[in-house]
């Protein structure tokens, strides 16, 4: 398919979201509004990609440093056919069609945006919009035919009669516009209307009147649903979802409960992977093939290998497991944390900065940051890494195949040397030599008969 121009408009404040975050920047399955349709809009290879932004401009401009973006800047929002009349400058030398859309319509599909431009090519339109049926058509412009169906203009629901506003058939505020036509009817919109404000849907009637409108219907108008308030926005998160579950699970995912999990858009997950109810995978986080993830874990920007065993009740971040792991239940894995393979972490531990060599097990009550670890350790249970001295965080070195008695607390920077064993109850404040047995307790004594003395 020949290319198209692109237009997004980005510039509102989104005042019904009331919020200080400007309204296409609110996150939609870990991503932001834009995000989802500057991804979708990629796909056509436009030969120009332009983004209409004005509240919070530079906010919003930062949040996407991409170099194939044009930006444009509407200093006062005056209306959707303003902001389109502000990226003039840029669509001058551009021909053909240009589309536009909404930055707050974020489920919007490449498929509908190729089936726009075809039907606009083949019916030789000027300007094509899609429209949708909205049983509560609240908020949206509503799509004004005759008798006989004919199309006739796009009335706001703030101009609308009582007749009017019981029409269904909405703009979606998707548009394909012929760009010869577009400078001329632009200038012919007025802002003579109940919010003062150009209305880029005036563009309709314009071209009824020049008899090359048209309308595309499409039926799944949950893709078309604009993100206008908070409410609308937890729909769109839910309907998101349930269509990234069915895509995983299309791909051999298994979720046990999928209505209770919560997956981001760039979450990965391998086939033969189970999925325990209750679960959030965020950010972009890998899950490897045949992977069990218990009940009630969250998991943000990591990267879990195959056949791991994440067990309930675990919070894992910017951790990354090689593969054959097992970890929980209720285990802490903070950024930096590494497992090799086969390394196991068991209940109420907390990892940070941690690189954990193969097969190596902390498996009851420990805290480990800071720590390069070797393969095939052992740390007894309650073992903890005094990485902090009130100022500075230290580094604990722990070779091959050491063996840590329980209770034992190592102060950083320290090194235990390999296949080195700590007795029981020990704080370890200087180097292990490989090999040795270290114990700091006080030797047991008794005093025989205390019970007798007591009374
Ligand atoms: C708009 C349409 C309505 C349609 C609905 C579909 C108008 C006048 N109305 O209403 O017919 O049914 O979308 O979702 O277009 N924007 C700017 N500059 C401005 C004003 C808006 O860039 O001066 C941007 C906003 O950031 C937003 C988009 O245009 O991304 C739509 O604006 P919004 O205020 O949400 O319009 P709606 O009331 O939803
Ligand atoms: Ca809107």
């Amino acid at each position: 398919m020949e290319h198209c121009t692109v237009l997004i408009l980005a510039a509102g404040q989104g005042t019904r979201m009331r919020s200080s975050l400007p309204k296409v920047l609110h996150p939609l399955a870990g991503r932001p509004l834009l995000g989802h349709i500057l991804t979708t809009v990629r796909q056509l290879h436009p030969t120009r990609l332009i983004v209409v932004i004005g509240h919070q401009a530079d906010r919003v401009q930062a949040a996407f440093d991409d170099a194939d973006i044009f930006w444009v800047y509407q200093a006062e929002q005056l209306g959707t056919a303003h902001a389109v009349r502000c990226a003039m400058p840029e669509l001058t030398d551009q021909q053909g069609e240009l589309l536009i859309l909404s930055g707050d319509t974020p489920l919007i599909e490449l498929q509908l945006l190729q089936a726009l431009l075809l039907l606009h090519r083949q019916e030789n339109n000027g300007v094509t919009v899609v429209s949708m049926t909205q049983e509560r058509p609240t908020g949206y412009g509503r799509i004004v035919r005759d008798g006989q169906g004919q199309l006739q203009r796009i009335v706001e629901e703030k101009d609308a009669s009582c007749e009017e506003r019981l029409i269904t058939e909405v703009n979606s505020g998707v548009y394909c516009v012929s760009l010869r036509g577009l400078f001329g009817w632009l200038e012919q919109i007025s802002a003579e209307n109940a919010q003062r404000e150009y209305y880029l849907p005036d563009l309709l009637a314009l071209a009824v009147r020049e008899g090359c409108a048209g309308v595309l219907h499409h039926a799944d108008a949950l893709s078309l649903a604009g993100v206008n308030d908070r409410q609308q926005l937890s729909i769109l998160e839910r309907a998101l979802r349930d269509k990234l579950v069915a895509d995983w699970q299309r791909r051999g995912v298994t979720f046990t409960d999928p209505a209770s999990c919560w997956l981001a858009s760039d979450v990965v997950i391998g086939p033969d992977s189970i999925i325990e109810p209750n679960v959030i995978l965020g950010g972009a986080t890998i899950i490897g093939e045949a992977c069990h993830i218990g009940p009630f874990c969250e998991i943000q920007h990591s990267q879990i290998g195959d056949a791991c065993h994440i067990k309930g009740f675990c919070h894992l971040e910017e951790a990354i497991l090689d593969g054959k792991n097992e970890v929980g239940p209720y285990a802490r894995l903070r950024p930096g944390t590494v497992l090799a393979e086969g390394a196991r972490v068991g209940n109420f531990c907390e990892l940070k900065k941690a690189h954990i060599g193969e097969n190596s097990k902390i498996n009851h009550l420990a805290y480990i940051g800071d720590t390069t670890m070797g393969r095939g350790v052992n740390v007894g249970a309650g073992t903890i890494t005094c990485n902090y001295d009130g100022q500075k965080k230290h580094q604990t070195i722990i070779e091959d195949g050491v063996f840590i008695g329980s209770d034992s607390q190592l102060v950083a920077p320290v090194r235990i040397g390999e296949q080195a064993v700590i007795g029981a109850g020990t704080t370890v404040t200087k180097e292990v030599p490989a090999g040795a047995l270290a114990v700091s307790r006080v030797t047991q004594t008794h005093i025989a008969n205390w019970h007798k003395r007591k009374n």
